[in-house]
């Protein structure tokens, strides 16, 4: 019983490669107020998108172990680019559970019976690792699936440029390509993109559903919390605590962007 107690009410551990993984924060602090967070962003190594498989596999295992260090119930793996390298190997390495992004946007993607001709944009990493493409087929045979990398929304986004010209051409120079494929689905693979959602709804053809990886993410999440009895059913409000590898006043202002509510002091993390 006690045992039980302690654990549910120990924090919940996000990582990502930096602060994008803070939209899938956000979406799990509004359906689960009630979760303490404890959020890595291993900023010193971002990007990840760009980087090797073998060293996104390393840095995802010393992100983990960073969370595990510190207690956590439960690790949200909220970054497209790790999931799609490492979340097996987590699973393996370590005994606690383990989310990704990837699971529950490709079933929110296909819970629409409609659903045919499926888009994806990503970091290349993400691209390159075929996870999407391969969970998609394997749960639905006969889809069409088109995936496009899409490199500088990361920056775009960490510069605020969600609203200037070059952002929009940058955006129809990536979607064109998917919407002469005619999708209905366009997925959005890469926590930083949820943030892109206004300008995507303007320059995309009516009627094509976008699937954000932050928002399927905190619904999967909440699903096997009670499904593994690991809901936290303390009265008050959650806490968050936000921890990164590079410290810089960039950062600390772009992690606030992130959030809806206040992030409180960010600390400094140190991996061993
Ligand atoms: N957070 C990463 C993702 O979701 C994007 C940023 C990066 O390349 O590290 O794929």
């Amino acid at each position: 019983m006690g045992k039980i107690r302690r654990v549910n009410s120990a924090p919940l551990g996000f990582f990502d490669s930096g602060v994008g993984g803070l939209t899938v924060v956000r979406a799990v602090q509004d359906l689960l107020p009630r979760e303490n967070i404890l959020y890595l962003g291993d900023t010193a190594r971002l990007p990840y998108g760009s980087k090797s498989p073998e060293s996104i596999r390393r840095f995802a295992q010393e992100d983990a172990k960073f969370l595990v260090g510190r207690g956590v119930k439960a690790i949200v793996v909220a970054c497209n680019t790790a999931t799609a390298h490492a979340l097996p190997m987590l699973r393996e390495n370590f005994d606690l559970p383990v989310i990704g992004v990837i699971e529950a946007g490709v079933e929110s993607a296909l819970s629409d019976p409609a659903a045919g001709r499926v888009g994806i944009i990503a970091t290349r990493g993400t691209v390159r690792s075929h996870a999407y493409q391969h969970a998609l087929a394997l749960k639905r045979t006969g889809l069409i699936i088109h995936a496009q990398p899409a490199p500088l929304l990361v920056p775009i986004v960490e510069e605020d440029w969600i609203d200037h010209p070059a952002a929009e051409l940058i955006l129809k120079t990536y979607l064109e390509p998917l919407i002469e494929k005619d999708i209905d689905t366009l997925m959005l693979a890469c926590t930083h993109y949820p943030l892109l959602v206004p300008v995507l709804r303007r320059l995309l053809p009516d009627g094509i559903r976008l699937v954000d990886s932050a928002t399927t993410c905190a619904e999967h999440l909440k699903q096997e919390l009670l499904r593994l009895d690991m809901l936290n059913d303390q009265e008050r409000e959650g806490t968050l605590e936000i921890h990164l590898t590079d410290l810089s006043e960039e950062f600390e202002t772009l992690a606030r962007r992130f959030l809806s509510k206040s992030s409180g002091r960010i600390q400094r993390a140190v991996l061993a």
